[in-house]
């Protein structure tokens, strides 16, 4: 069985949805080194990173990179060391100076910016956590936290208001007076995320930002970032080592490797579609489960029987589609339950006349359709406990296809 992706979008470049684009960053090159303008010669331009390095001694950050963000979009940036990702994001605010291309934010041309705009620019537009939470020592968490503000000239009352609601959204509400050395590295992480939202970015850049922290602390980070970020739908660029982390929390994935990026696509692009084997080595030790739904792997509904049939009639379309089962839909397609072989014969012999006369003794009704969007992970369990096939339903509730245990195994294993 073939397991197709949803599409994100046709340009995988371009962002999902249809909300206004925020990043566009276009044919973007850094490369460090004295001369750097010579890696974009005519003549270098096939060259790769290893190479520009040996024979022109310069060392490529990004090449030729490209992509839109759209606005409330987590945008995931990944790849090995070295690959670039925090020369990406740190072009983003222009820590770093590119050497071409473009990057327009919130529709301003931020490589024309001069020094007194990029002043502006930083302390209005964009915020960024790092991996080492860059906190203050001598300050307190509140104060750590309303530094954007105050850096702004926000007066105090206001500003400790503003932060006061982000280390509540942050889970610090209590903690405002103690100090970072008194604070968990979790702690601390969650003060540097209040520093960055109090000050309300349009975008919100982080690097590695949970790098740092214990396996189980990172998860809680990862779920409260999902949560906050489902109240807030700040634009994020969020760069990561770990793919796990990139499909959590990520609506889209870039890939980068030596400066370039690879692929771009939702989480489920990426795992089911790797583009080649550099992208097939980080999606190897993803959960899959976690990452398919029941869109993926559904297959069009078994024998679908009206409740006004008779037993009778249902065993022969039963027959005719070579299935054990049917799916028993009352007035409107509303799904009644699953219908077996066994029990249609049992009907006959009971002499049931309609099938919606027989529902509580023959059809079984325990089984709800689950949303077609649900992870697989949420299938298994109801799959290890029933041995029919399970009944997926759309918005409205209407069936639209059935999972069964055969395909869950299979594509969880990835054997397709
Ligand atoms: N200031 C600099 N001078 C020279 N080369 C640099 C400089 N900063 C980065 N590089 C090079 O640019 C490339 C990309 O580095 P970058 O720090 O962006 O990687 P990264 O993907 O963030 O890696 P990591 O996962 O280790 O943080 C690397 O080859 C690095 O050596
Ligand atoms: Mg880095």
């Amino acid at each position: 069985m073939a397991i197709e992706a949803k599409k994100s979008s046709p340009d995988r470049g371009n962002g999902t949805g249809n909300g206004e684009v925020v990043i566009s960053v276009k044919d973007l090159w850094k490369v460090f080194g004295r001369d750097p303008m010579q890696a974009l010669a005519q003549e270098n331009l096939r060259l790769g990173k290893k190479e520009l390095q040996e024979n022109l001694g310069l060392v490529v950050g990004l090449q030729e990179v490209t992509f839109d963000v759209r606005k409330g979009e987590t945008f995931v940036v990944m790849g090995l060391s070295g690959s670039g990702k925090s020369t990406l994001v740190r072009c983003l605010n222009r820590l770093i100076d590119p050497t071409a291309g473009e990057i327009y934010i919130d529709g301003e041309d931020i490589l024309q910016a001069d020094h007194q705009r990029l002043t502006e620019f930083r302390r209005n537009k964009v915020a960024m956590v790092f991996q080492h939470y860059g906190l203050l020592p001598h300050r307190n968490v509140v104060d750590n936290a309303s530094w954007g503000l105050e850096v702004r000239g926000i007066e105090r009352t206001e500003r400790y208001s503003k932060t006061q609601e982000m280390l509540d959204l942050v889970g610090l509400n209590g903690w405002e007076s103690s100090y970072p050395r008194q604070l968990s590295g979790g702690m601390q992480q969650r003060v540097g995320l209040a520093r960055a939202l109090a000050t309300e970015p349009v975008i919100l850049l982080m690097d590695e930002p949970f790098s740092g922290l214990d396996p189980l602390i990172r998860r809680n980070m990862q779920d409260e970032l999902i949560r906050i970020q489902q109240g807030l739908h700040r634009t994020m660029v969020f760069i990561t080592h770990d793919l796990a982390e990139a499909v959590k929390i990520g609506d889209r994935i870039a890939i980068m490797r030596d400066g370039v990026i690879v692929q771009i696509g939702a989480p489920e692009d990426i795992v089911l579609n790797p583009e080649n084997d550099y992208v097939a080595e980080f999606t190897q030790d993803v959960r899959r489960e976690s990452i398919l739904t029941a869109n993926h792997i559904m297959a069009d509904p078994c024998t679908i029987v009206p409740s006004h049939k008779g037993p009778e009639e249902a065993l022969q379309a039963m027959r005719a589609d070579e299935s054990e089962v049917a799916l028993v839909m009352g007035e409107d397609d509303t799904y009644l339950g699953i219908l077996t072989m066994e029990r249609a014969h049992s009907a006959i012999q009971a002499g049931v006349g309609k099938l919606h006369d027989g529902i509580e003794d023959y059809i079984y009704t325990d089984l709800d359709p689950v949303p077609h969007d649900s992870a697989l992970e949420r299938i298994i369990p109801i799959c290890m406990t029933c041995e029919y096939p399970v009944p997926v339903a759309d918005e409205s509730g209407k069936v639209i296809g059935v999972v069964d245990r055969q395909t869950l195994a299979q594509a969880i294993t990835g054997g397709q």
